[in-house]
């Protein structure tokens, strides 16, 4: 028997607004059809001044713990992983824990932007697979629409808010088909921080900053480096490609996407597509995307699921689990 982190439950929330490409068209110089072309996204969620990073996880986290049906109070570790908290201090995952009233257990957010996901599942796992904890819950969760730069066409169109969670517990699994986390790989080239980042901060500038990408170089970073990392973790699992049932891609661009599919040899209805319907939401990217699919019935207990995602540092990674 071993030790494991396994995913019993995940939850999804979006706020209440959504804006259609077309509705975006009378606000900035574009068109439905650009986008979709470029990107595939043909929708996105933007919060209300009353809907935060805070209230979005918080709900997530709710349906997760429901999904799993635990008490939230058994829960001892919450990790956040978010680009967009509410303050800058405390971590937003203390004001979650104390909304669920898990107070007393470990809380604390990580910032990977749009990888922040799977730092934080692969911190999760290993701290539940030493004992630092029993029951985590792991989310993603972002208000991106608070720093865009609602002028720059390029990026504005791209991103939207939202949160997903899941609920991982430590079990004792044997070792021939065990649920959980299988194998982790996470990276990071700080050589690249210039070309997806934010133009302020506490430290520097006093703001919070406006989202700069370069985005062809985004794109093309990210096609290598999420094949190469998909490649990495199945040898670490001793599997390959054909034995994936599901990838729950980071949802940047359906053409990176369909790149990295291609590159891979890897079967385009195995790989769960919400970018047209959600957008960017960076760190809620990945959990929003598993939630969804979960729910609708593809993703179901036994699966092979590999999730994987890339975003500014650039930081990158990839987790396979069996759900
Ligand atoms: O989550 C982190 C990871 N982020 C990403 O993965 C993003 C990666 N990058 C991308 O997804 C793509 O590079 C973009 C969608 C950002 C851009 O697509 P592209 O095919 O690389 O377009 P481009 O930046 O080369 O722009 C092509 C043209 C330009 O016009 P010219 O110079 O050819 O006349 C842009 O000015 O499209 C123009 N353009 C737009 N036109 C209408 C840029 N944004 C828009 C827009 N609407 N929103």
């Amino acid at each position: 028997m071993t030790r494991r982190s396994v995913l019993t439950g995940s939850g999804s929330a979006l706020p209440r607004r959504a804006l259609g490409n077309e509705e975006l068209a009378k606000m900035v110089d574009t068109s439905d059809e650009w986008i979709v072309e470029r990107t595939g996204i043909r929708n996105r969620y933007i919060a209300a001044p009353d809907e935060t990073t805070v209230t979005l996880a918080t709900v997530a986290a709710k349906r997760a713990i429901e999904a799993a049906g635990i008490d939230a109070k058994t829960i001892d570790l919450i990790i956040l992983a978010t680009a967009t908290p509410d303050q800058t201090f405390p971590a937003s995952a203390t004001l979650v824990q104390h909304e669920l009233g898990c107070n007393g257990g470990i809380a604390f957010d990580v910032a990977a932007v749009c990888s922040g996901f799977l730092y934080a599942l692969g911190i999760a796992d290993s701290m539940l697979r030493t004992g630092m904890a029993n029951r985590a819950l792991v989310i993603g969760a972002e208000t991106f629409s608070r720093i865009l730069d609602w002028e720059d066409r390029a990026t504005c169109v791209l991103f939207g808010d939202g949160a997903g969670a899941v609920v991982l517990e430590a079990r004792e699994e044997d070792s021939v088909q065990p649920r959980g986390i299988l194998a982790t790989r996470l990276h990071a080239d700080g050589a690249h921080n210039h070309l997806l980042f934010v133009d302020g901060g506490p430290s520097t500038t006093g703001t919070v900053g406006k989202l700069r990408m370069r985005g062809k170089e985004v794109f093309r970073h990210a096609v290598t480096n999420l094949a190469d990392v998909l490649v990495e973790v199945l040898g670490d699992a001793g599997l390959a490609i054909e034995d994936i049932d599901w990838v729950v891609p980071h949802q940047a661009n359906a053409r990176i996407l369909d790149a990295t599919a291609r590159k891979l040899g890897l079967a385009p209805e195995r790989v769960i597509v919400t970018v047209d319907q959600h957008a960017n939401t960076s760190a809620a990217s990945v959990p929003l995307a598993l939630d969804t699919a979960i729910r609708d019935g593809r993703i179901k207990v036994g699966d092979l699921v590999m999730l994987e995602a890339m975003g500014g540092g650039f930081t990158w990674g990839a987790s396979l689990l069996r759900m």
